[in-house]
């Protein structure tokens, strides 16, 4: 068959069919193929609506369609899509300049994904320790953390699953416990030439790392002369309620009145940035910026104007919404509250802003179609943890909404073993 004679399969049936058949077999997919996206909700083809608490995993942080994000792609698609980075073009500057005032981190490298992010800090990292000796490559990461795919990423993923089958990868990785300072502190040395975390996990099950270890973290990153890496690819740009989650330790809490003074050296960002174009960043201070110069890294597709673009749009809306975030995440966590009171197998939320998790007591896998059932999206994650990353445009109706299925999913209460 030409190509030109091909058919696009309309019936659900057709179209998971066709996947079956050419696609890599890599993804288990729950059942619903999607059509459509407007606000807060996904509809599939029979216009049935999902109220969509998992964004794409953390993507599509102004919801689907956001007026402001269309109105700017629109006019750069007319205007110009790729040039590459032979040249300059008129977005990729102002919009490092915009990172660096979030973030204190005076350059930006752009990439496409997340783990493209990871791969690059991790470059910067050996070549810093590369250039003050030869011995200087460890890398400290924890347990339960999630780099992404590439193989410099899935070395420093701590969860042996998704390492074991690509063995060996790269050496000198050493995995710690969160927030096991001890530990920590027996893994640096002066060959370690990167720390590297989540401030907030998320694939490990929304654990946040606590301020005595980040702080401690920074202190050996110091003496050791390592470069103090966050990975804010899943918990940044606004997901916590603040620019960037480690900021929250540099302010002072009610239980903490003593705010932290952190500066990482590199950050990982990506998801949310493109505004659900594919786009990644590395944020790094001078010291960092100084490692790879020209030459030494690169991208192809990396900080095009269209992406660029749609990130200037998306980080001025964001903006916006950061004190909103803070507040639907107060109320998201109350009412996940009074799940936790009324159901034996639900132990309680945590997390901060719109990265919110709620913990069972059981394993919690079944409760994701079953909430789909109900015109929920969300996910489950570390087994028991159920994951929820919705848009940061919610308002307090789509919260109880989502409330109410979960009740009546948890009504129906766990399968029997
Ligand atoms: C913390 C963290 N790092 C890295 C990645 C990898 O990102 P990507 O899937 O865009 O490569 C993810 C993806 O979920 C993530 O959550």
């Amino acid at each position: 068959m030409s190509a030109t004679a091909l058919k696009l399969p309309t019936e659900e049936v057709q179209i998971i069919d066709v996947e079956k058949q050419f696609v890599m077999q890599n993804y288990g997919r729950y059942h619903l193929t999607v059509e459509r996206g407007k606000g807060c909700y996904l509809y599939d083809a029979e216009r049935q609506r999902y109220l969509d608490f998992i964004t794409g995993i953390g993507v599509n942080a102004l919801g689907h369609g956001h007026p402001r994000l269309l109105k700017a792609l629109r006019d750069q698609i007319g205007q110009l899509m790729h040039c590459s980075n032979l040249y300059y073009h008129r977005y990729q500057g102002p919009l490092a300049e915009r990172l660096a005032e979030m973030s204190g981190l005076q350059r930006s490298f752009f990439c496409n994904s997340g783990a493209e992010a990871v791969e690059g800090a991790l470059k910067i990292a050996k070549g810093y320790g590369h250039s003050k000796s030869p011995d200087k490559f460890e890398i400290v990461a924890l347990n339960g953390s999630f780099g992404g795919r590439t193989l410099a990423a899935t070395a420093v993923t701590g969860q042996a699953k998704y390492r074991q089958p690509f063995e060996p990868l790269i050496p000198g990785v050493r995995f710690v416990d969160v927030n096991d300072v001890a530990a920590l502190e027996a893994a640096v040395n002066d060959n370690t030439c990167g720390i590297l975390f989540e401030p907030l996990l998320g694939e490990g099950g929304i654990v946040e790392v606590s301020r005595a270890f980040a702080q401690k973290a920074s202190e050996l990153a110091k003496r050791h002369d390592a470069l103090l890496i966050f990975d804010e690819i899943q918990c940044g740009l606004g997901r916590t309620g603040a620019y960037f989650a480690f900021q929250h330790w540099n302010r002072p809490t009610p239980e903490d009145p003593e705010p932290a003074d952190i500066h990482p050296d590199v950050v990982t960002a990506a998801k949310p940035l493109g505004g659900g174009l594919p786009m990644g960043v590395i944020l790094m201070n001078e010291k960092a910026g100084a490692i790879l110069s020209a030459g030494m890294h690169g991208s192809t597709f990396g900080g095009g104007p269209l992406v660029c673009r749609a990130a200037l749009e998306f980080l001025d809306v964001m903006t916006e919404l950061l004190p909103m975030i803070k507040e639907h995440g107060v109320y998201f966590r109350r009412r996940l509250e009074e799940l936790a009171l009324k159901f034996d197998f639900v132990v309680g939320p945590r997390g901060r802003g719109l990265m919110v998790g709620l913990e069972l007591s059981v394993p919690g896998k079944w409760v994701v179609p079953a909430a789909q059932e109900r015109g929920l999206l969300l996910n489950c994650t570390a087994g028991n943890i159920l994951r929820f990353l919705p848009p940061y445009i919610i308002e307090r109706r789509h919260i109880d909404q989502a409330i109410d299925a979960l009740n009546q999913v948890f009504e129906q209460g766990p399968p029997a073993e």
